[in-house]
């Protein structure tokens, strides 16, 4: 049907009952609510079962008497408590509503904040592997599906079971054939629109799928949009997102005419009933086992039953539909973090803040290892640089030392603790961390650098902010620290965002200090403002920081050279200057004004 294969999201092979168990886990000690919404509704439900007999009763009334006043006091009797027993419907069904109303954004409440988390202590391995946009929607899915599952089963399965067994026993009371051929048609029913539903799910996923490759196509324009006005892209743009519609539209067109379909099926049902127990119910009064009464008691449950079936086919598909947007979000709160505290972990106590790499070794892929037989001791307060050329392991043995990954062989120490053994919040509050291109939160400058101490003054905040020398810059916006940097922190250049992100470890203050090329890509001048604010970020720290342009590392203690995940060569900038080696020819070449 689709004129270009779309590609198709991975499908999580995550069954209902987990979906259920994921819930049930969620809401432990909350559910309690749920059993209580049922019940009322439940309540409510069976009461309506009992509406036909009081017509039942009317009928016979007024059939087997002339009008009189006795036989209207009589009527008008049964119209009273038939009034009581309305307005008893409505209470208990309101009470159910408003039950539901406080219930059900507590649950979600509960949901939204355990998948979170969950979600956000997920390692760095993890959110390099998922987009977050698809992390948001995932979530979103989750507990909405939880919203509509429990509005499913509240206010359709539920009430529907209660009136198909009402119906079934009262028919029986009356007439047991009739009994039984209302039971044997629900079961067909059941059987035939369960069926359908199943079948029809495999078009409703394509429909689904063409929506998403839309919806995609659509952002993907909107994220390209300068791109589009420098290529003069407009027409296959366009044309393009017409395309993606138009598979959309075609899913939507066949999927609503299956419904249609299927919806005559389901009418074809209704005729056959209604002309199969009227027909019988007909006869059995012509030989006077039923009255006037049954008659409309058994056309009230033919209606009531009409309209709680009709949506059956419909919902027992929305229930599966639900059941597979929760999957994703499912699977991934089911998924262990890959990197967490071992049991009984110890706070790291630093003292002095020195660092050991004890052989270690490390592979993302297992084909490929990245880090190999990796020593090195970095003294309290030491500067040691890590140069090299690109891929040589630089970042890895940052990101090791802060363990976003857990190393495949060897230790790594910090004041003789095992990183591994102590737990992960010690650990990063006692590491600052500058990455190259650091992320700002979509918040304004003021909280962005106060994250790195919640409850530093302002005077704090400013004194930071004018020794990472971004003082000027924000002063100079109109709304000055006031001002939200968009989203990942947009609205600044590069180099501005690196001395906020500067600002924020200044702030932080921790014993240890790792910078990762913090002065790559920069015109001189803000290098130098750059230099520093790191110059004083580093005073009184242990530091291991990498950087390409070595003019910015003269001054280290130590410079260490990596080459292939190895250490190569190592000393002070004069004294590698005199061996021959990679760094006397990095250091020609970029002397040499090559870069
Ligand atoms: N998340 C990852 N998954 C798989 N491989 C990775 C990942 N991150 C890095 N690598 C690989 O590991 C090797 C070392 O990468 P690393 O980032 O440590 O290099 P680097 O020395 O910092 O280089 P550069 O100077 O370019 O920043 C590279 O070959 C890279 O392709
Ligand atoms: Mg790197």
């Amino acid at each position: 049907m689709a004129k270009r294969s779309i590609k198709k999201e991975p499908i999580v092979s995550v069954s209902f009952g987990k979906v259920l168990r994921t819930y049930n886990g969620m809401l432990r000690g909350f559910r309690w609510p749920f059993v209580l919404c049922m019940l009322v509704a439940g309540l409510a439900a069976t009461i309506g079962v009992f509406t036909p007999w009081f017509h039942k009763a009317i009928f016979d009334l007024l059939v087997q008497s002339e009008p009189s006043t006795q036989v209207v006091d009589k009527a008008l009797r049964v119209v009273f408590w038939f009034a009581i027993f309305l307005l008893t419907q409505f209470v208990v069904w309101r009470t159910s509503g408003f039950i539901t109303a406080w219930a059900i954004p507590s649950a979600s409440k509960r949901l939204h904040a355990s998948s979170f988390a969950y979600l956000i202590r997920h390692s760095y391995r993890f959110f390099t592997n998922q987009f977050a946009g698809s992390l948001v929607r995932q979530m979103n899915r989750f507990i909405d599906s939880f919203l509509e599952l429990h509005e499913l089963v509240q206010w359709e399965f539920l009430p529907l079971f209660i009136s198909m067994v009402g119906a079934s026993v009262s028919l029986s009371l009356r007439n047991r054939w009739l009994g039984i051929i209302l039971i044997t048609w629900m079961i067909f029913y059941l059987v035939v629109n369960y069926g359908l539903a199943r079948w029809k799910l495999k078009y409703d996923e394509q429909k689904s799928i063409a929506d998403s490759a839309m919806v995609g196509a659509l952002s993907d324009g909107i994220t390209n949009s300068l791109n589009i006005k420098f290529f003069s892209a407009y027409n296959g743009e366009e044309k393009r997102y017409a395309e993606s519609v138009g598979t959309f539209v075609r899913w939507w067109r066949f999927n609503w005419n299956l419904s249609e379909a299927i919806m005559a099926i389901q009418v074809f049902f209704y005729i056959v009933l209604e002309i199969g127990i009227v027909y019988y119910a007909v006869r059995v009064w012509g030989s006077g086992l039923l009255t006037v009464g049954d008659l409309a008691l058994i056309q009230g449950f033919i209606l009531q039953m009409i309209g709680k079936l009709w949506d059956f086919g419909r919902n027992v598909r929305r229930l599966f539909e639900l059941s597979a947007q929760a999957s994703e979000m499912v699977a991934i709160l089911e998924t262990p973090h890959e990197v967490k505290d071992i049991p009984g972990a110890k706070p790291l106590r630093i003292e002095r803040g020195a660092i050991t790499f004890h052989d270690v070794s490390f592979h993302y892929q297992k084909e490929r290892g990245i880090i190999r037989g990796f020593h090195l001791s970095v003294r309290t307060g030491e500067k040691v640089a890590l140069v090299g050329p690109s891929g040589a392991g630089k970042s890895t043995v940052t990101k090791l030392l802060l363990r976003l990954f857990d190393l495949t062989g060897g230790s790594i120490q910090i004041d003789g603790q095992d990183i591994s053994s102590v737990t992960l919040e010690s650990l990063w509050r006692n590491v600052s961390y500058v990455p190259q291109d650091p992320i700002l939160f979509h918040r304004s400058l003021k909280e962005n650098i106060r994250y790195g101490k919640p409850n530093a003054t302002e005077y704090e905040m400013i004194a930071a902010a004018k020794k990472a020398r971004c003082h000027e810059f924000i002063s100079s916006l109109p709304h000055g620290y006031e001002t939200f940097v968009g989203e990942r922190g947009v609205k600044l250049s590069g180099g501005e965002r690196q001395r906020v992100a500067i600002a924020r470890a200044i702030l932080k203050n921790a014993p240890i200090l790792v910078l990762d090329e913090a002065t790559s890509s920069l015109d001189s001048e803000s290098e130098l403002l750059i230099q520093q604010s790191l110059a004083e970020l580093m005073k009184g720290k242990t530091v291991i920081a990498i950087a390409h342009r070595l003019s910015t590392i003269m001054k280290m203690d130590r410079i260490v050279v990596m080459h292939n995940g190895k250490i190569i060569e190592m000393g002070t900038h004069d004294e590698l200057l005199k061996e021959v080696g990679t760094y006397q020819r990095l250091w020609n070449i970029q002397a040499g004004g090559f870069i």
